[in-house]
């Protein structure tokens, strides 16, 4: 036995069970004592043995990342793990991450983020694994993670070791080689092999040409102005928010219009940008605005599919694409264009990495504001804003234009996405049961309104492992190709979220334009009576639209 390694004896927490991304709580539960040493313990646990292997470290900056890491490196270097690789400050984005667990050839990744939720005190935080593909870990794992938290007697980590996380370079911490990394110039070089940089300064330093990018005092201040500002020389100060800030300077790091409200404001003034754009607190979900208008995130990943022949990276090698469940089918209407498959997934990145991993497709993306593609096994802000801007630069369009383009090619597939947050538990999945039971007599009915065709709970096979995943929503289709999706989220801290997602495919060219709210009119308000939310939830309206 190894001097130095330390045995603290611990009773097991039972609530360490990882959601759609990780394991996500409030910081106050993870600042109890050992709650975070015992869920890293189940991690290694599940892991096998590390003796010897490399480990990818990063986090989005929130509060308690810097101790959370100090933690997690000790104890992986009690677990004999011989090298670990950790952005400076303890920062990394999580498409940076992936691309460094990728590039190295690391056994795993621990990312400690709870993406777009607030954080500090009272905020959350979260941890997550990735495997050596660079993809979040899989249900398989998760499971035992889970399985093996619930067992522990205690953890193991190391005596007294400090570890400077700003200092780059190697430092050794007992046997384990600490590297201190900078991972902003390797994800700059791999964004240059993907899209046309030289077109994109084109784009971007022309002065009739405004741009904003938001990086909402998270982790890509770093790389947005590597990238915009010194490699594609937009003017300095079009990166804004730049700094990660422990507190995301107040902010909620998400990139919707009830978080981004001052890009969201500029773009509406007569001098404000062109394009704007924004990510959340890890860097992993994107928003893109034009003068007029935000782009549905379901939209934004069948644009990027419709018009991959702009961009160096995905010409002529778009084989197939992938979409989540509650994710509009909009991307199903560009894969068809493109005959290739469209393939749908359970909510959640992971979903996506054996698809990926095997080649069978090349994009994919999801309603709430994720988009990647095989370059990495997350999906990815920066790379979104990039493909954006490749397209724009191409096509000669601006963001509007390039929208309504689409939609006068492909139909708009109007979108609206329902949560009620904070549910009484009980009452929320005694709701989804009732409506669960209910489904056969439903099908073919006349109710509140909607004639509907197909209703039933979503369950997936994945077509190269044969994993299964089941309970992954329920599907209301109407008649006239109309659709409702209701699903628990698995990412929140308290209570139940309750997301409902309504989506109506419209062709008219008059109509086109209308709001989304105005297109889905009808279904959010069938959707709650139909699962009789006002009586399980005591709610009358949801809490978010977006
Ligand atoms: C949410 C999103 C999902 C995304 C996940 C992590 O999960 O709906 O698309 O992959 O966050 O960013 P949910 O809370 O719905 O389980
Ligand atoms: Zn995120």
């Amino acid at each position: 036995m190894i001097e130095r390694v330390i045995s603290v004896p611990a009773q097991p927490f039972h609530d360490q069970r990882p959601g759609t991304s990780g394991l996500r709580k409030r910081t106050a539960i993870f600042s109890q004592p050992h709650y975070l040493e015992l869920y890293l313990q189940a991690v290694i646990d599940a892991l096998g043995n590390l003796r010897g292997k490399t480990v990818v470290i990063g986090g989005d900056g929130r509060y308690h990342n810097r101790p959370a890491i100090e933690t997690a490196i000790r104890m992986l270097s009690a677990a004999e793990v011989s090298r670990v690789l950790v952005g400076r400050d303890g920062l990394m984005s999580t498409p940076a991450l992936s691309l460094m667990v990728r590039a190295k050839n690391a056994y795993a990744g621990l990312l400690f983020t709870a993406s777009h939720n607030p954080g500090g005190p009272q905020g959350d935080f979260g941890v997550k694994l990735n495997l050596g593909n660079g993809a979040p870990a899989p249900e398989r794992v998760t499971e035992a993670i889970f399985q093996h938290s619930r067992r522990l007697t205690g953890y193991r980590t190391l005596d007294r070791v400090a570890i400077d996380l700003a200092k780059p370079g190697a430092q050794l911490c007992f046997e384990t080689l600490v590297e201190v990394v900078d991972p902003v110039t390797d994800y700059a070089r791999a964004m240059e092999k993907l899209f046309d940089f030289a077109a994109l300064e084109k784009l971007i330093g022309s002065r009739d040409f405004r741009f904003r990018f938001d990086a909402m005092n998270a982790v890509t201040g770093p790389y947005a102005r590597e990238i915009f500002e010194n490699r594609l020389r937009a003017p300095v100060g079009s990166v804004v928010n730049a700094v990660p800030l422990e507190d995301f300077g107040g902010l909620h790091p998400d990139p919707g219009p009830s978080y981004a409200k001052d890009l969201f404001a500029a773009m509406a003034e007569d001098t404000g940008p062109d394009f704007g754009a924004a990510s959340d607190g890890d860097g992993d979900r994107h928003v893109v605005l034009g003068r007029d208008l935000a782009v549905a995130p379901s939209d934004s990943i069948a644009i990027l599919a419709a018009n991959h022949q702009a961009a160096p990276g995905y010409a002529k090698r778009v084989n197939g694409v992938a979409r989540s469940m509650p994710t509009s089918r909009a991307l199903d209407a560009v894969a068809k264009h493109l005959g290739v498959p469209c393939y749908e997934t359970p909510t959640g990145w992971k979903y996506f990495t054996s698809l990926l991993d095997s080649g069978r497709i090349v994009l994919c993306g999801e309603e709430s504001a994720g988009a990647g593609s095989d370059h990495a096994r997350e999906k990815d802000g920066l790379w979104a804003v990039l493909y954006w801007l490749n397209i724009l630069a191409v096509r000669r369009m601006s963001v509007g234009a390039l929208v309504r383009t689409h939609w006068r090619a492909f139909g708009r597939h109007a979108f609206q996405r329902l949560d009620y947050v904070g549910l009484e538990e009980d009452g929320a999945r005694a709701m989804m049961q009732d409506l669960r039971a209910r489904l056969r007599d439903i099908e073919g009915r006349r109710v509140h309104g909607l004639l509907i065709d197909t209703a039933d709970e979503y369950s997936y096979v994945d077509p190269v492992d044969g994993t299964t995943a089941d309970r992954q929503g329920i599907r209301i289709v109407t008649a006239d190709h109309a659709r409702i999706v209701y699903r628990l989220s698995g990412t929140g801290t308290s209570g139940e979220t309750l997301r409902i997602y309504v989506e109506r495919l419209v062709r008219e060219g008059d109509m086109l334009d209308a709001s989304a709210g105005r297109l889905v009119a009808g279904l959010p308000g069938a959707a709650a009576l139909l699962a009789d939310i006002p009586r399980y939830t005591g709610r009358s309206a949801p809490d978010v639209v977006s």
